[in-house]
């Protein structure tokens, strides 16, 4: 049996097909606000050569109308939460009296930023997420409570950071301190979990360009992250989309912010180095 039928005789409901006219990634340039051509297709880093040739963004994977979207501030929805962010950038909150304004200047100081998380931190001695920097920031600097992992707060300042890094290269380190980290995320995205047996590579290694159900599988990349999902309207975080890929192979997950996920995060964003960063980007 191939792995395709093995996949739609699992469960039922699952349906993989690939028709001619949907098969493989839309053959377009994406173009921000006229001006930045993004880097949405390249030779894939040294550590997936024995599996992949070429890494390319989710964007080629939407339709017509979802890529024009994301080509332009003024049609791109998440750039809404990007404002509000600004707004909480400059706000004052927490015992000491101090925005992120205090001690970071503008928001072009992140520049750059985005491009390189998750990150080791020598001082904490572990790699953190934006997420993670963020509430750091929050709790030991400004003495405010932190940010829900998830939520709509902290995904408008994680979007704001990455707008700002847009059309850089991502480039996650995977080596030195971060190594062992990077091998436990590795480890479970080849990881068959559920009632399905299903990895993460088995949809988005072994499978992209391919329709499931009425979905055109893309790389699984998070060079887009935020993302703004028109399905719920609103940005969604790395996490919480992982949480739902695992849970569409009906296996228990790793909860939001967790060690398990802040590892496959660090792995499955090397998996894009070389992608432009393009958060907020816009997904179904
Ligand atoms: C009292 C000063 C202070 C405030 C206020 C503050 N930060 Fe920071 N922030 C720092 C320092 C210092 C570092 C470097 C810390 C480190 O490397 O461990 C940092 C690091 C960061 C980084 C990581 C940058 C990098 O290059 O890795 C991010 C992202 C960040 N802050 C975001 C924020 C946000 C968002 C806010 C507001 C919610 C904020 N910070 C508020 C002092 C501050
Ligand atoms: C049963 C198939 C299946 C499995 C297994 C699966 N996914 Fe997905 N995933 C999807 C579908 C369908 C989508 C939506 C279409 C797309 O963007 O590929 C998606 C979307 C994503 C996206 C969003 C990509 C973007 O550009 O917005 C990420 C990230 C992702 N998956 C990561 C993972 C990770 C990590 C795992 C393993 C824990 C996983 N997926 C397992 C089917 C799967």
């Amino acid at each position: 049996m191939n792995k395709y039928n093995k996949i739609a005789t699992l469960v039922g409901v699952w349906a993989l097909s690939s028709s001619a006219a949907m098969a493989g990634p839309a053959d377009d340039t994406l173009v921000l606000n006229e001006e930045t051509e993004m880097v949405t297709r390249t030779a894939a880093p040294a550590h997936l050569s024995d599996v992949m040739d070429e890494v390319i963004s989710g964007w080629h994977f939407r339709g017509v109308e979802t890529r024009a979207m994301q080509a332009d501030d003024f049609d791109n929805p998440g750039m809404i939460f990007v404002e509000q962010a600004q707004e909480a950038w400059d706000t004052a909150d927490g015992s000491e009296g101090k925005s992120c304004a205090s001690c970071h200047d503008g928001t072009e100081s992140m520049a750059g930023v985005k491009a390189v998380y998750p990150k080791w931190n020598e001082a904490a001695g572990a790699v953190r997420t934006l997420e993670m920097q963020i509430n750091d920031c929050r709790e030991t600097r400004m003495g405010a409570e932190a940010w829900d992992y998830t939520g709509g707060t902290m995904q408008n300042m994680v979007a704001l950071i990455a707008s700002v890094s847009r059309g850089m290269p991502v480039n996650v380190a995977i080596d030195g301190p971060a190594q062992s980290t990077w091998e436990q995320g590795k480890e479970l995205y080849y990881t068959r979990t559920g009632q399905l047996e299903m990895s993460c590579a088995n949809c988005h290694e072994d499978n992209y360009g391919n329709m499931i159900r009425a979905d055109h599988l893309s790389q699984g990349q998070i060079n887009g992250f935020p993302v703004y999902r028109l399905k719920n309207t609103k940005l969604n975080s790395v996490h919480a989309r992982f949480k739902g890929c695992v849970r569409d192979t009906r296996a228990e997950t790793y909860k939001p912010g967790s060690p398990e996920f802040i590892a496959l995060e660090l792995y499955v964003a090397s998996r894009g180095n070389g992608l432009s960063v393009e958060g907020p980007s816009i997904r179904n």
